[in-house]
């Protein structure tokens, strides 16, 4: 396919669950890849994988170090004009049980990172012309849950940063969107301790009553990743099966 044909991009978090669903709808669709994560042995297989459609980096996106590293890599591949800043990490636990550095732990990759992300490539895509950034927020971007206080207050960041990098980076052709999954299948859902018909089960009253599959949120940023999304920027795109949306109520009429 040829959607993304002469597009290059860095995918963040690439090596495993949505970022590699990324990655490789990416490719599927014509783009070239720099996939960049701290999971290096996933990661180099992938792009092997992929032969010369893909790059493999070791890159902590909390690192500026390591973002002005990977930028001349990426021009490798040609030039660059989409980012997508996928790599986050989850954290669990009360207002009370956070600590200070749990805190700035989450806040240093899940929200950092993001904003390195997007000062390292901007150079880059304004004078390639433009391009597309694509930062993966979340459901608890758009509300949140007991015990999220952490990751959640990340996630909303994303979607303001998002908001605010549209509005100066517009200019120059560069669009900057938030990407925002529901529960999806992954092993930061624990893909790796339950079984997807048991994953499925927390989803029984959302409108999808099944859990989200990485694919799935990977066609949304393959969308903005293309030019039919040259209009769109600033805005929040959401793959959630309808959890935004509300809670089917078993107490009421249906269908
Ligand atoms: N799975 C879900 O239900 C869900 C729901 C909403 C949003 N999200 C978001 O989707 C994105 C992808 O999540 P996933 O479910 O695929 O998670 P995952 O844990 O399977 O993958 C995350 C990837 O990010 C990488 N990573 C972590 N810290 C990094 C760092 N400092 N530098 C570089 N890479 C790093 C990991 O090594 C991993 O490869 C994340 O932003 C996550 O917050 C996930």
């Amino acid at each position: 396919m040829t959607r993304l044909a002469g597009k290059v991009a860095i995918v963040t978090g690439g090596a495993r669950g949505m970022g590699e669903a990324t990655v490789r709808l990416l490719v599927e669709h014509g783009a070239r890849v720099l996939i960049a994560d701290v999971l290096d042995e996933p990661g180099q297989a992938l792009a092997d994988d992929l032969g010369d459609s893909a790059l493999y980096t070791h890159m902590d996106v909390s690192s500026k170090a390591d973002w002005d590293a990977a930028i001349p890599l990426a021009q490798t591949l040609g030039p660059l004009s989409v980012l997508v800043n996928n790599a986050a990490i989850i954290f669990q636990k009360t207002i009370m049980d956070t600590s200070e550095a749990d805190f700035m732990k989450i806040v240093s990759v899940n929200q950092l990172g993001v904003f390195l992300g997007m000062q390292a490539v901007f150079p880059s895509l304004k004078t390639n012309g433009g391009g597309s950034i694509i930062n993966v927020s979340s459901i608890d971007g758009l509300q949140s849950k007991n015990s999220l206080v952490a990751y959640s207050s990340t996630k909303w960041a994303v979607r303001g940063m998002t908001k605010a990098a549209a509005m100066e980076m517009g200019k120059y052709n560069i669009r900057v969107n938030s990407v925002h999954p529901g529960g999806v299948y992954t092993a930061m859902h624990g893909s790796d301790l339950m079984s997807q018909q048991d994953a499925d089960k927390f989803y029984q009253h959302h409108a999808l009553p099944r859990v989200g599959l990485p694919r799935e949120v990977a066609a949304l940023t393959a969308f903005l990743a293309s030019d039919e999304a040259t209009y769109s920027t600033g805005a929040e795109f959401i793959a959630d099966g309808g959890w935004s949306a509300g809670l089917v109520n078993d107490a009421l009429p249906q269908l």
